[in-house]
């Protein structure tokens, strides 16, 4: 039978894995396709050394595979948002289908992309754009079809899940495990986009769409990254019972659906809060199936490229059998995608974590509870540490039961504005995770 023939766009640390994993599952990969997969073109800037590429066609012009007649299907692995997008386009013009990992364009400009490619009649495929190796794009798209889906809860980057871990199980330095993620080839070109939070913002957005059959809407998620988590905090969490984990929250309630990515404090018995190191795992609660949880690598080379190659199969089974389109990209018809509104981020509901330095007076405490319950807010539970040899201060760590943002930012100004309150309030969602 003739082969597919495939143009993959990048050779970095994805690329490379995908051109390899290709050539070692061949045979395996041809058996689930019905059809054997070539690699028939590859465009880079510089090859990679871990690549044996044979008498594959190297172009150092990418644009040469999008235009080039013998591919088939083409894999966009250079990230970015402007020439990859170019790319992809020309790709589709050009009427190839297309794979990507790239979340940040699918989340910004995934709308125009699908939209373009519905013109062409070809398909736009990007599961390894959430959660690396775990197959959560068509789990949701597919597996969980019949459910009405509530909420969903993820650690969707691992970087961040990566340092967070080191640092709280081995008291490790922010920048020496980030030196190391870069190092192992998870951390983005620009790491900003792992530790304020942007990589997950996107990913969560993807996931939002797929899940409540909405547009993507980048331009509507509450971002905070990790960049403020302290080995304090993450101590307090733990002689709390909790983990400090950073989650992107997707859930749809009466008003609209809330979109917001930022550390939280998990119970430590929720199997969340013990996804650790690169692992990624995203908890999805349908009405029907109940919970469900996804979990494994959620970066690397060979991961990654698990999840190119899935898509890689699916459109070559297509194009072998010519059930072109079988599921739309965002899973629902496009005429039923419906534009949700969004809860603004003052009005989400959570349980906090907060922790403050207050000076040990009398007096101070009793303040503090009365301005908390000015705002409605209801105090779960309040530690009071010992102070430190020689200190007139001590730390004190309030936990809330459910408020909205709006009332504790309010609270937190006025307690900031106390004379006995020394610095900065920490705060820190608190999330159950129980429905
Ligand atoms: N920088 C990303 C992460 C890579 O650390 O999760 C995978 O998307």
């Amino acid at each position: 039978m003739k082969p597919v023939k495939i143009g993959i766009c990048g050779l970095g640390t994805v690329g490379g894995g995908t051109f390899n994993v290709l050539a070692k599952n061949a045979a395996i990969v041809a058996a689930r396709a019905q059809v054997p997969l070539q690699v028939v073109h590859v465009g880079a800037r510089r090859n990679n050394p871990a690549c044996e590429m044979g008498d594959t066609r190297v172009s150092r012009d990418i644009f040469e595979v999008a235009r080039d007649p013998e591919v088939q299907i083409l894999v966009e692995l250079i990230g970015g948002t402007t020439v990859a997008r170019e790319l992809i386009e020309e790709a589709i013009r050009n009427r190839k289908h297309v794979v990507t990992a790239n979340k940040a364009l699918i989340a910004e400009f995934g709308n125009e992309i699908f939209a373009l490619a519905d013109d062409y009649n070809v398909t736009v495929r990007y599961e390894a754009a959430v959660a690396g190796g775990i197959p959560i794009i068509k789990a949701l798209r597919e597996g969980l079809a019949g459910n009405r889906i509530e909420w969903l809860a993820g650690i969707i980057n691992g970087t961040g899940n990566f340092i967070l871990s080191e640092m709280r199980d081995k008291s490790r330095e922010f920048a020496d495990v980030l030196a190391e993620a870069q190092s192992l080839g998870y951390a983005e070109a620009d790491p900003t986009f792992d530790v304020e939070g942007i990589d997950a913002a996107h990913k969560l957005v993807i996931l939002a769409a797929l899940a409540f059959g909405m547009p993507l809407r980048f331009d509507a998620v509450y971002t905070e990254g990790i960049t403020r988590v302290t080995p304090q905090d993450l101590g307090y969490a733990q002689e709390l019972g909790y983990r400090i984990k950073h989650l992107g929250v997707a859930r749809q309630n009466g008003e609209g659906v809330e979109l917001r990515v930022h550390p939280t404090l998990i119970p430590e018995q929720r199997l969340l809060a013990n996804v650790n190191g690169v692992m990624n795992a995203v908890l999805v609660e349908g009405d029907a199936v109940g919970p469900t949880l996804y979990y494994g690598a959620g970066a690397g080379a060979q991961p990654t490229a698990s999840a190119v190659i899935a898509d890689l199969v699916d459109l070559a089974r297509d194009l072998s059998v010519g059930q072109t389109c079988r599921v739309p990209a965002l899973g629902f018809a496009r005429d039923s995608l419906r534009d949700l509104p969004i809860v603004p981020i003052e009005k989400v509901e959570t349980a906090w974590y907060l922790r403050m330095e207050a000076q040990d007076k009398p007096g101070v405490m009793s303040r503090v509870t009365s301005i908390f319950s000015e705002q409605g807010i209801s105090i779960e539970g309040l530690i009071q540490k010992a102070p430190a040899a020689a200190q007139t201060c001590v730390a004190v760590i309030v936990l809330t039961n459910k408020a909205a943002q709006g009332n504790v930012d309010k609270a937190v100004r006025a307690i900031e504005a106390l004379d006995t309150i020394n610095g900065d309030i920490t705060r820190i969602r608190v999330e159950a995770l129980d429905g």
